[in-house]
Formats: structure tokens, sequence, C-alpha cells
């Protein structure tokens, strides 16, 4: 017996912080996911593996215990590989399996950890639904996010549902904590480069730094989170209007915005200005900042600019995932 999800990783298009405010944000679903195969185990535990990690465990869902196997770890964060082991621990709390074995959990992912791109997230969002599959449990989209959601909350101990929700649902979203996500109906084509450095941001640590700045100087801080608004709302118009231009002159605008906040770094900086040098007509940071990625937006130059932060740092390109988490 096999059971087998994916689920797309996400970018932050506009709206990064501010989103924490009450401020809306738009993100997309990019076609980068995770894989989440699940088989009969030949043991009592479940057995996970996550190759392009290196990463492979063992989980006593009674017990709640993880085990990493020390294969051979990413020296730069062994343990933030091995947390991924707890999204998925918490993932298979919400099944009810009534097994006489473990599970054989394999996990394939294209989408770089620690780079803003929401891969805990489609890990998650990935394993709930294959694990529902697995289990015969039938679970609607809507089900799947809050679970996704909640799991998060769990590991993180705080988490938007940002990331669990584009993940679910894929394409395009306008996106506040009051009224969660609504989809935008456009045929518009994303062709962005991912430029991300390799060390990550912490993302507590930066709302946290934009919260403190915010407190010493509401009168300068709070006009910039209303003008983040507008640039989103503006945004949201353009993207529905399929107005490229205007698209990628609000992402240089919004940029200009998070780095009056204190989020940017000279890394992200030299990207965002290689990119746009080398003709992509908006380019930002993604995510929380403080390291991690930005996005550039390159209708017809996707080579030019991949090249260009290629040499700097690493690169890729995306584009839109209309689809959110599928069967396969
Ligand atoms: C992090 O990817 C985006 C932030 O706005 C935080 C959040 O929305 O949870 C910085």
């Amino acid at each position: 017996m096999k059971a087998r999800a994916s689920a797309p990783g996400k970018a932050i298009l506009f709206g990064e912080h501010s989103v924490v405010y009450g401020k809306p944000a738009i993100a997309i679903a990019v076609d980068k996911k995770a894989v989440v195969t699940i088989r009969e185990g030949t043991t009592d535990h479940t057995q996970v593996k996550i190759p392009e990690l290196n990463v492979y465990g063992s989980i006593d869902n009674d017990k709640g215990i993880i085990t990493p196997q020390d294969e051979d770890f990413n020296p730069v964060s062994p343990s933030f590989n091995v947390g991924i082991l707890e999204y998925i621990q918490h993932a298979l709390h919400y099944h009810k399996f009534k097994l006489d074995h473990g599970l054989d959990i394999t996990v394939n992912l294209e989408i770089p950890i620690g780079a803003g791109l929401g891969s805990s997230a489609a890990i998650t969002v990935a394993t709930i639904a294959a694990a529902a599959s697995y289990s015969n449990n039938q679970l609607s989209r809507e089900e799947i996010a809050k679970m996704a959601h909640q799991v998060e909350m769990n590991v993180q101990g705080r988490a938007s549902p940002l990331d669990t929700t584009i993940s679910t649902y894929g394409g395009f979203s306008y996106f506040t904590h009051s009224e969660g996500a609504v989809k935008l109906e456009t045929d518009l084509e994303m062709p962005l480069v991912v430029g991300y450095t390799s060390q990550p941001g912490n993302t507590g640590e930066l709302i946290a730094m934009v919260k403190k700045l915010s407190l010493k100087h509401p009168s300068v801080i709070n006009p910039i989170l209303d003008i983040m608004e507008t640039v989103t709302n503006n945004a949201r118009e353009s993207i529905i209007k399929g107005d490229q231009q205007k698209i990628g002159e609000l992402m240089n605008i919004n940029q200009g915005l998070l780095d009056s906040l204190g989020v940017n770094t000279l890394e992200l900086s030299k990207m965002v200005y290689e990119s746009r040098n080398a003709g992509a007509i908006g380019s930002k940071l993604t995510g929380a900042g403080g390291g991690g990625s930005i996005i550039a937006y390159c209708p017809g130059k996707t080579q030019e600019v991949l090249e260009k932060l290629q040499n700097i740092e690493n690169a890729f390109p995306v584009t839109i995932s209309s689809q959110g988490v599928m069967m396969l």
C-alpha cells in the first residue's frame, strides 16, 4: 500500500512584515514542491528519509520520540534540518492509523530550506494529505490548511497561516490575518528568479526588531506600514489587470520600504540591484529578510538574471503553481 501527495512552496510578492500589523500581503505558490510518499514500514517505528537534506530518522508516535540517524548532515545547520522531522511527527498526529507496523516516509524536496520559501509548510501540508490518503480519510482543503497551520504553531510556537494556506490552495493569494486568503483570479505569468543566501534570516527576531523600531518611532513607522498597505492594494489591481511594468515598480517601492524597516542586508541588496541591472523589472527581498531570499520579476529576461545572480549567490527560476496540494 502506498500514498503520495505533493504541496508547493511559496514566495511573498508584497506585504511581508506589514502583514503582521493587520495589513494585506500577496503571495504565490511556486513550482517547487515537497513530495511525500508513505508506504507500509518494516519495523514498529516510522522511518523518515529526506534524501535532499541527508536527514534520516525514526519517529515513535506513541511516545513522541524522534531519533535522528546521523548520516551525513548538512554541516551548516544540522539541527535545523533535523527539526524538519518534528513537522512530520506533528502532521501524523492527526491521523488515527490502525496499524500493526510503522510507516516508511520519504520526502523529496525541491525547495531550499531556510530561504523563506515555505519548505516546512509544504512538507507539513503534503504529509497531512498523504497520511489522510493512506488511512482512507477524506479531507477538504480547508481542513488540510487548518491542520497544517496548527502543526506549524505546535512546532514553532507561533506561525502565520500564510505559508500553509498558499501551499494548500496554490495560485495567487491576497491575504490578511482577519480574513485569511482570497484567491486572485488572473492569467498573469509570473516568471521569477529566486536568489538566496546560505544564511537564513531568523523570522522571530526580525519581527521583534521591527516591533521595537515601531514602538520607538511610531509616527514614522506607522505611516510606512500604511504605505505598504497601499502598495499591496495597488499591486493587487495591477496583477488582476496584468500590468507587468506597474507590478515591477511596486516591487521596487516595497523593497525600499522594507529597507527602511531594517530587514534588508548587504547581500540581499547586491542581488536586488544586480538583478535589476540584468533586466528584472522589479526585485525585492521576500519573506522576513535578514538573510534568506530575493525575488526578481523578469519577463523575457529570466536567463540573463539567473546567470547574474548565480555569479553572486545561489539562484533558480520559479514560476507560479496554480495547483496547491495534490494527491499523486
Ligand atoms: C515571513 O515569511 C513573513 C513575515 O511577514 C512574518 C509572517 O507573516 O508571519 C515577516
